[in-house]
């Protein structure tokens, strides 16, 4: 899923659309007040060419400027005025002491609640606060460990189905529906089976469609005719999760198996007025999304990565060899495998799922290090180039597990943050982490993994989440 502020694609329409967006009520833009010192940034007339460049390549603009004029950066894209936040200190300072002043850029929310409704992945003050309060113990470390087992027993299943030798095995797809099983299993105690390729296909045409919708000021409405694929996506996704609640709700309450979906149901029980058949619904809808999506993007970017780099692969390998003599990971092991941690830490580093944060707009104005900024300013946080400073990550390019490790120099606050960072930080980031080592603990005992022939290193795209340009195909070999 991607959380950046979102520019028109390519100039035409679009970019009149997006202009717009911008020039419609003159309450929404900041103005300067005497106080206001902005950062420096690029000059243009309008600032239009900077929105063409941003929908170019976000990441390849945001380098140049932050090259250009340093690590905050002012962009007058008129009538809104932009800050680029690219300094870790001050990226934190933003999103932990400011975070009261922020709220989340208004058309990114309207376009995210078409799908997720008013989950917490969307809502904004009080109500937020109150259903993160109720969802976080179920994604606390402790609660995390009940769910090793079942990760674990998905992963064998699905790499059971893995040919024991390949020179171009689907990986990314692969991985994409084992993600996409463990979190039905978490979710649902079910399994995701014959459901997986037609809900593989929604979720990406969901993404597709949100990341064009970003750039426009509305959304036409879902039953023009050319939305047919959205329409059928949602129906397909909506139903996939209608009918699991549906099944458990026929069931005695005394039956519900211990899992995340009869968590929410007894929130509604004690809660009815707040936690509605909605709420409960548009809650499954993230989990299942949220919780597959960004995971699966970097599993495949970590198996891209040990296939390129046989020696770190070899070391996980054996540590995990050593650990877990051939048995399944358990809850203890997750902690026991620092080298895996640290292959999967450098690949969050370099291949961030979610490499731009959800633009934030300040309510009040903000005091950010020297510089003044009025309120309803936007701000971007792109962790991509925090995660690329050449200052704090020596050759970025690099993949180097040893930057995390115990002999490593501490890294400053802020210069890693694939969760984000602050009160809304990754509701899912213990789940992750032990879901991604258990999976790749299982697969380096099955698997060696190398570079498929002929397959040049895949380049990233913003796709959603960041994903490889192509679809990763991988050589499967026996391990050892
Ligand atoms: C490698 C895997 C993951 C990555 C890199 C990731 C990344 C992120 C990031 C960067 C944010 C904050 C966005 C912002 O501040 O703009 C976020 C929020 C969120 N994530 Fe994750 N995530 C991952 C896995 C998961 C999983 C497994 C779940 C749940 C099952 C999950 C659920 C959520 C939710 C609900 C939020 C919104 C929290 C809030 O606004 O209070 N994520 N994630």
């Amino acid at each position: 899923m991607s959380f950046a502020f979102k520019t028109a694609r390519g100039g035409g329409p679009s970019m009149a659309a997006m202009a717009h967006t911008t020039t419609s009520p003159p309450s929404d833009a900041p103005s300067s007040t005497p106080g206001t010192r902005w950062p420096p940034g690029p000059r243009a007339l309008t600032g239009w060419s900077h929105l063409r460049a941003m929908s170019r390549d976000l990441l390849g603009a945001v380098q140049r400027w932050q090259q250009a004029h340093g690590d905050v950066v002012h962009l007058r894209i008129w009538p809104e005025h932009e800050v680029v936040v690219m300094d870790p200190a001050l990226a934190r300072e933003l999103l932990v002491n400011h975070h009261d002043a922020l709220q989340r850029w208004e058309r990114g929310l309207q376009v995210f609640a078409q799908v997720h409704g008013r989950s917490v992945l969307v809502a904004e003050g009080e109500p937020w606060q109150r259903q993160r309060h109720a969802l976080q113990p179920a994604f606390a470390p402790k609660a995390v460990q009940a769910f090793v087992p079942t990760i674990a027993g998905a992963a064998a299943d699905a790499l059971r189905a893995w040919p024991a030798r390949h020179v171009r095995y689907p990986v990314e797809s692969a991985i994409t529906s084992l993600a996409m099983d463990v979190i039905m299993r978490l979710l649902f105690s079910s399994r995701i089976g014959a459901d997986a390729r037609a809900a593989e296909q929604a979720v990406h045409t969901i993404g597709a469609v949100a990341d064009q919708e970003m750039y426009w000021p509305a959304s036409w409405p879902d039953s023009m005719p050319w939305k047919r694929p959205k329409r059928e996506a949602l129906a397909t996704l909506r139903g996939l999760i209608d009918r699991q609640v549906q099944a458990r709700r026929a069931m005695a309450a005394a039956d519900w198996p211990d899992d995340l979906l009869t968590r929410l149901l007894r929130l509604q029980q004690d809660h009815p007025g707040v936690w509605t058949d909605a709420t409960v619904r548009d809650e499954c809808m993230t989990t299942f999304l949220a919780g597959h999506e960004t995971l699966a993007a970097t599993l495949t970017w970590w198996a891209a990565c040990l296939a390129a780099h046989p020696a770190a692969q070899q070391r996980a390998a054996e540590e995990v060899a050593a650990r877990l003599q051939g048995r399944a990971p358990d809850a203890q092991d997750i902690d026991a495998l620092p080298w895996l941690r640290q292959t999967l830490q450098e690949t969050l580093r370099m291949y961030p799922a979610a490499p731009v944060l959800f633009s934030r707009r300040s309510t009040r104005a903000i005091q950010l290090g020297p510089w003044q900024l009025p309120a309803r300013t936007l701000f971007l946080v792109p962790v991509y180039r925090l995660h690329h400073d050449p200052r704090v990550f020596a050759e970025p390019q690099a993949f180097r597990p040893e930057r995390f490790g115990p002999d490593a120099p501490p890294l400053p606050r802020g210069a890693w943050v694939p969760f984000g960072v602050g009160p809304r930080v990754c509701l899912g980031q213990h789940l992750a982490m032990a879901e991604m080592t258990v999976i790749a603990a299982m697969l380096l005992q099955r698997f060696r993994l190398a570079p498929a022939d002929g397959e040049p290193t895949p380049r990233p795209v913003m796709r959603v989440t960041l994903r490889p340009e192509r679809p990763l195909h991988l050589q499967l070999l026996p391990p050892g």
